[in-house]
């Protein structure tokens, strides 16, 4: 097996916390010799003191250049500031699928046997952002609109994209997660889409649909109905916070960003300030995160045997962060980690 590093990625340490798991990860990654040549790039805070933008031309380039990118949370300002930098590059690079697997990893939590994944449409929706101000009387804030639209050839990307997953996957069922009832436009244009696919996968793949708040409720009552789910970005973005809190929160929540021309690998979770610099975060999310990374490049080998390891140390308690209710530090999980791969 070979250990060289042929594969160019974007290597992006982010904001807050950002720096120090993706410290671990690399470290982890390195230990099971995967193959990734790392370009180091700048984003979201960082850049903006560094360069005086959030997003610098050479970050755009080196993912350009190398189609795959490994990425820290990266603080985004609430309210004024400037735009969300995950949002810029998921337009940028057109990112349209978003995919957020649940599982259960740590056992005894109020969930047991939880496994399912979310499939979050990335461009469209409320996302948008198209948001003007309508001045009243004396306050030109008095009215706030916002603008979501979706596209039927975005639908039917991310229902399809959804499907050839189950396919691949040998998952058994997609669930169209919508909210026709109310936004009979937007989200039911989803909704006909994904019908249209589902129909082509007859046979092969169950389908069945639920509407959003329906949905949120049933996922903490009887979650284990759910195999895939398939919604549009808003919706995606909360109900899969929520499964990441079925199976022990944000520490073992991963995400891909996947687009034609690049992917963008990270974990669902943000650059948590309250914990940073403090080698107090879970690095789980990233490394479940590079491990969907090392599949999507043909080296699901080595993401087994990093699978392996976080069995071994974090699902036994041998070693567990605070979030997990342990006391380790970031550094001794990581050295945990490393010396449990085989
Ligand atoms: P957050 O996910 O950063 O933190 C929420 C809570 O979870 C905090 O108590 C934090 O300490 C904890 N937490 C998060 N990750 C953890 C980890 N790996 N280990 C242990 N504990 C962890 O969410 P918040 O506070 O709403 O957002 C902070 C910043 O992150 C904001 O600027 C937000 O816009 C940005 N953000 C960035 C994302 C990205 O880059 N993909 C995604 C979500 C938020
Ligand atoms: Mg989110």
């Amino acid at each position: 097996m070979s250990t060289e590093k042929t594969i160019p990625a974007t290597l992006i340490p982010g904001d807050g916390i950002g720096p120090e798991i993706v410290q671990s990860v690399t470290e982890i990654l390195d230990a099971v010799g995967a193959p990734f040549k790392w370009e180091k790039a700048l984003g979201g805070v960082a850049a903006l003191d560094a360069t005086g933008s959030p997003l610098p031309k050479e970050t755009i380039e080196s993912i350009r250049r190398t189609g795959l990118a490994l990425k820290g949370p990266l603080t985004t300002p609430v309210g004024g500031g400037f735009k969300s930098i995950n949002v810029t590059l998921r337009q940028e690079f057109g990112l349209f699928a978003n995919v957020r697997p649940t599982k259960t990893i740590v056992p005894g939590g109020r969930f047991e046997n939880i496994n399912l994944v979310i499939f979050r449409e990335n461009l469209e929706g409320y996302y948008a952002a198209m948001e003007n101000y309508i001045p009243y009387g004396d306050d030109p804030h008095a009215i706030a609109t916002s603008a979501g639209y979706t596209t039927r050839r975005e639908c039917n990307r991310i229902v399809r994209y959804a499907f050839e997953y189950a396919v691949k996957n040998n998952r058994k069922r997609v669930t169209l997660v919508h909210k026709a009832n109310i936004l009979k436009l937007l989200t039911g244009l989803f909704l006909e889409e994904g019908r249209k696919v589902a129909k082509e996968y007859e046979g092969r793949v169950e389908v069945n649909e639920r509407i959003v708040d329906a949905c949120a409720m049933q996922l903490v009552t009887d979650p284990w109905q759910y195999d895939c789910i398939v919604t549009t970005n808003l919706f995606g973005d909360i109900l899969s916070d929520l499964t990441a809190g079925l199976v022990g929160g944000l520490g073992l929540a991963p995400g891909a960003n996947i687009g034609e021309k690049a992917a963008v690998f990270e974990a669902v979770h943000g650059s948590a300030p309250d914990i940073a610099g403090q080698n107090k975060a879970n690095p789980t999310s990233l490394l479940l995160a590079a491990n969907m990374m090392l599949a999507h490049v043909g080296r699901q080998d080595l993401a087994t045997r990093i699978d392996k390891a976080i069995e071994k140390v974090i699902t036994s308690g041998a070693v567990r962060t605070g979030d997990l209710g342990g006391k380790a530090t970031t550094t001794e999980l990581t050295a945990a980690l490393k010396q449990a791969l085989v």
